[in-house]
């Protein structure tokens, strides 16, 4: 057992390298999960203490009380800056080159260090002189090596780089935290920063970080005689490096190639503000010497960010699904970096009064590669006096909303669920993909239902009738069928996918799964308490205060009696299981046994698909008695037809194998 676990380690290893480092993966996310889970499979049964660096063990154990402040073995220096082409220029002619130009990567620095080729310790840069122990972070960063990647490991090897959070990542932190009434991160630097202060690597994990290296700290066993021979071997030991990092051996090649990295940054995931040029030839570095706070071996360009100056014609409010209302500048088009900005972010009510941002100002806009420009400053000097200072309170009044702000929330939220802008948020929700997914309820239809005041609530669309529908405008005969299908077909969604499309706040896909599963009834759901909802695993006690809340709304009480009238399934199907998933059928006809409701139901609680229109996708056509055209088409396409019999047969073989739980930590991103 003790050869396997390691061969697997090693494998592991190799796999993390060739799809970290040299992004020529050889096995599937899927191969690799399952090879982790068998080697954390043979840990357990070993008896063999397990080894931290394991693969395993990169998420590890409980949170910790605060962070240890470590010294460093070797001072953590910083970079002097140059802000333009002469400072550029002065620099490369005063120590000569060949240089090696890289990105200044715009995130955390850290040194982590390894012993005999084990990973031992990660530390912030603190003052420069002693850092924050950040070891069981860093560790949840999945392309960072364990072990040196090498058969002769030195006996010291101290790297230093930089922690970044994804651009993509930070985009979809940052919606989620809008929704959860939480503030937004600024910027994806704040975010790393804020995820590296997180005493539970549980949840860094889940954050998207990444982490390039670009530097060494104390070294013992090893040296290097020039930075491109430290960057090759850093990639042959597993670390990742900069994507670029030419060598430039002239001032004018230099500059050349800083502006044509500015050019390139977008193309980056992660974020730049500036580029790090550096001397070529270590063996220098000591006869270059440095100041107290930097050294001359290296020397930082920065950007000027990108920055133009219009007006700021209003402020709207935006709503989120969950009612979180955000404070949105919109502005005179104005070409900034590349792209026409209109609108910028003002994240929420404290920034503009912090900012002192007024309607009608002349405000500089930057984006200083952030995705979503933002508003730097107003430039008062250009106020006229008829500027208007911004209110939360009364802008939302003023477009009928009652906004509340919720203590230790910095967000505004809509306080009516009622109105008819949460209204059509709501119901667009219940409806979606994930939720309800009821066919031909897209977000125009679901505008028109909620102006006509045909719905209120979800819980009305389950009383409408095809004449109402075909008296709106915009509504034909087919449309007003197809819809009223829609609504009935999604009452047999399952049990999560209810729990989903109610909309509690909070409350995403992977937790409605493990509500479901935890609680199988909606009476057992709705009269679960805190105690028991916060000791879930992935609930907590904010999503399950907000659960309880939930349902001790009076009108969602109605909303879930009415639901149960309207016949929709609101418990966990009995004897569900996966035998079905991945094959579409299509009903039609009619049966002796069963409705073509039932028999959908019968079909999705075994993890199969039923669509309405046969097509080349279609595995299976359950054909009842006066099966027409449906039928015709399947024989067309060769695709298999099933009786009433043969159907039957089908799900009775089938209905035997429980379920399959998802384990609760892989259900949600974040
Ligand atoms: S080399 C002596 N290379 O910029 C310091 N630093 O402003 C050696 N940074 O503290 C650092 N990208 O956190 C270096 N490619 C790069 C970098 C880089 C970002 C950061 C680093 C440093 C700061 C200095």
């Amino acid at each position: 057992m003790k050869t396997e676990i390691k061969k697997l380690r090693t494998e592991l290893e190799r796999h993390n390298r060739l799809y970290h480092i040299e992004n020529t993966p050889e096995i599937t996310d899927r191969e690799f999960d399952l090879m982790l889970r068998k080697l954390g499979e043979l840990e357990k049964q070993s008896s063999e203490p397990i080894d931290p660096n394991s693969p395993t063990q990169r998420i590890g154990g409980e949170p910790i009380d605060g962070f240890k402040t470590v010294p460093h073995a070797a001072p953590m220096m910083s970079l002097g800056n140059k802000f333009n082409e002469e400072e550029v220029f002065a620099y490369a002619e005063k120590h000569g080159g060949p240089f090696i130009l890289e990105p200044k990567i715009d995130g955390i620095s850290i040194s982590v260090r390894y012993e005999n080729g084990n990973f031992t310790q990660a530390l912030t840069r603190g003052d420069g002189e002693r850092g924050d122990d950040v070891s069981a972070n860093i560790k949840t960063i999945s392309s960072l090596p364990l072990r040196l990647q090498t058969a002769n490991p030195p006996r010291l090897f101290e790297v230093r780089g930089e922690v970044y959070m994804t651009r993509n990542g930070f985009t979809a932190l940052n919606k989620k935290r809008q929704e959860a009434g939480q503030e937004q991160f600024a910027n994806p630097r704040n975010a790393c920063a804020g995820s590296m202060k997180k005493l539970d690597p549980r949840e860094v994990a889940k954050r998207p970080l990444d982490i390039i290296f670009y530097a060494t700290g104390k070294l013992d066993g090893i040296e290097f005689a020039t930075h491109r021979e430290l960057l090759n071997t850093l990639n042959a030991f597993g670390f990742k490096t900069a994507t670029t990092s030419p060598t430039c051996t002239t001032s004018s090649d230099l500059w050349k190639n800083i502006e044509k990295l500015d050019k390139m940054r977008d193309e980056f995931d992660y974020e730049i503000d500036g580029a790090v040029i550096k001397i070529d030839d270590r063996t220098r570095y000591t006869e270059l010497g440095g100041t107290a706070k930097f050294p001359h071996w290296a020397t930082a360009y920065k950007y000027p960010p990108e920055q133009a100056e219009t007006r700021l014609k209003d402020i709207t409010i935006q709503i989120g699904r969950t009612g979180v209302l955000t404070p949105v500048a919109e502005l005179e088009p104005v070409q900034l970096a590349g792209t026409t900005v209109k609108r910028a972010t003002l994240h929420n009510d404290d920034e503009i009064q912090r900012k002192d941002i007024r309607i009608g100002d002349r405000v500089l806009v930057e984006k200083a590669g952030e995705i979503i420009p933002a508003i730097v400053r107003v430039i008062t000097k250009k106020r006229t006096g008829s500027e208007q200072p911004f209110n939360m309170q009364t802008a939302c009044e003023a477009i009928g909303i009652n906004p509340i702000k919720n203590e230790g929330e910095v967000a505004w939220r809509i306080d009516d669920l009622h109105h008819p802008a949460m209204l059509k948020r709501w119901i667009t929700h219940f409806a979606s993909r994930n939720g309800m997914e009821i066919d031909g309820l897209g977000e125009s239809n679901v505008e028109r239902l909620v102006d006509a005041e045909l719905v209120k609530s979800p819980a009305d669309l389950y009383t409408l009738e095809k004449t109402q529908l075909l008296a709106l405008e915009g509504f034909k005969e087919k449309k007003a069928a197809k819809l009223i299908a829609g609504i009935e077909q999604s009452k047999t969604r399952s049990f999560d996918r209810i729990i989903y499309a109610l909309g509690i706040r909070h409350v995403g896909s992977g937790s409605a799964r493990i509500l479901a599963a935890q609680f199988p009834t909606i009476g057992t759901l709705t009269s679960a308490d805190i105690q028991t909802l916060e000791k879930i695993r992935d609930i907590g006690p904010i999503v399950g205060n907000s659960i309880v809340e939930f349902f001790q709304a009076s009108e969602n009480k109605t909303l879930i009696e009415q639901l149960q009238a309207a016949g929709i399934n609101l418990q966990q199907a009995a004897n569900g299981s996966d035998e079905l998933a991945g094959q579409t059928f299509v009903i039609t006809g009619t049966m002796k046994t069963l409705s073509r409701n039932e028999a959908g139901e019968r079909i999705r609680e075994r993890g199969g698909a039923v669509s309405s229109s046969v097509s080349k996708k279609t595995d299976y056509v359950v054909a009842g008695e006066k099966a027409g055209s449906k039928r015709t088409k399947a024989e067309a396409l060769g695709i298999t037809i099933l009786n009433e019999t043969a159907f039957l047969k089908l799900i009775q073989t089938d209905s035997t194998h429980p379920k399959q739980k998802e384990p609760a930590n892989q259900t949600e991103l974040f």
